[in-house]
């Protein structure tokens, strides 16, 4: 083979330094397997360790949601500012450009919309494992139902998509929600927090609440922290700052960022907050900036 001609022969093998042993800088992924971690790390910033994921997924149960009856008008603008999108597979296909350089995080389940009164009722898969994978996914999304009637339904399409992803290095991001009877409080989301982590899933979605450090210290994978409806922006940056303080590595936020008065002043100024540790005055600063520039 003429390549074999004149080839330069290997020598330098550093036998001096040790093997580089990185470690792993997403909580409780140490010992996962590098697709998955790649992924995870498309969504936690390596700087930070933290992520701002912006939610757009409401429309599944709600059907039009004030600030997003036009997706492809409100949210393209914003994805320079977040580190990942949350949405469904119909929304991703006709209103986000698969070009876009921003980590996706896809809803694989449906439950049923605001016509029930229980929301938690029914449920199952919106899309497989192969489905998501095909769509270029960085990570799956399953809501959860503790405490109520769907409940067990909820955990079974958790674990298997847990298992799934297991299997393609795909993160399982575990919803937990907050129906009309379910409580706000520590015990109730350090039961759920730690119930989906337990069963799987390698990202916890919850909500900020009083003793939130318990919650987040006992959670063995990161939390992040959705927004909830729609506060002043100077409350939805104090929410933000004090969970990054006390434990949640980002936020999984949609309607206070959608609904204000400037989605990308309050896209920037949250990730000041999750990525920089500004000061909730700090960030207001920045929405207040983008707001009047
Ligand atoms: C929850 O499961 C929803 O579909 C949203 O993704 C979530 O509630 C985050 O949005 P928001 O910050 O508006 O509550």
């Amino acid at each position: 083979m003429a390549d074999n001609i004149g080839n330069k022969a290997a020598h330098d093998y550093h036998l001096d330094v040790p093997a580089a042993q990185e470690g792993f800088y997403v909580k409780g992924a140490a010992h996962c397997d590098w697709g998955m971690k790649s992924r995870l790390a498309r969504m936690f910033h390596p700087q930070s360790g933290n992520t701002v994921m912006l939610a757009f997924d409401h429309g599944y149960i709600m059907g039009p949601t004030a600030g997003l009856e036009r997706i492809d008008l409100v949210i393209p603008p914003l994805i320079p500012y977040v580190d990942v999108l949350m949405g469904t597979r119909g929304i991703f296909r006709s209103c986000i450009s698969p070009a876009a350089r921003v980590g996706r995080c896809l809803r694989v389940t449906y439950d049923s919309t605001v016509l029930y009164d229980d929301m938690s009722n029914g449920g199952g898969f919106a899309s497989d494992m192969e489905n998501a994978l095909g769509m270029g996914a960085d990570c799956v999304a399953v809501q959860t139902f503790i405490g109520a009637a769907g409940e067990s339904r909820s955990l079974e399409l958790l674990c298997r998509t847990a298992d799934a992803g297991a299997r393609y290095g795909m993160p399982t991001l575990g919803v937990v929600a907050v129906g009309k009877e379910m409580e706000r409080t520590e015990k109730f989301f350090l039961l759920a927090t730690r119930v989906l982590a337990e069963n799987g899933a390698n990202i916890v979605k919850s909500y900020y609440c009083e003793g939130f450090e318990r919650v987040a210290a006992a959670c063995p994978v990161p939390i992040v922290i959705a927004g909830g409806k729609k506060l002043p922006e100077l409350e939805a940056l104090e929410m933000a700052y004090k969970a990054i303080q006390e434990g949640a590595r980002g936020v999984d936020m949609g309607r206070n960022i959608f609904q204000s008065d400037s989605p990308a002043g309050m896209a920037q100024a949250i990730g000041k907050v999750v990525h920089e540790g500004y000061t909730p005055k700090q960030a207001y600063e920045v929405y207040e900036a983008v707001k009047n520039g």
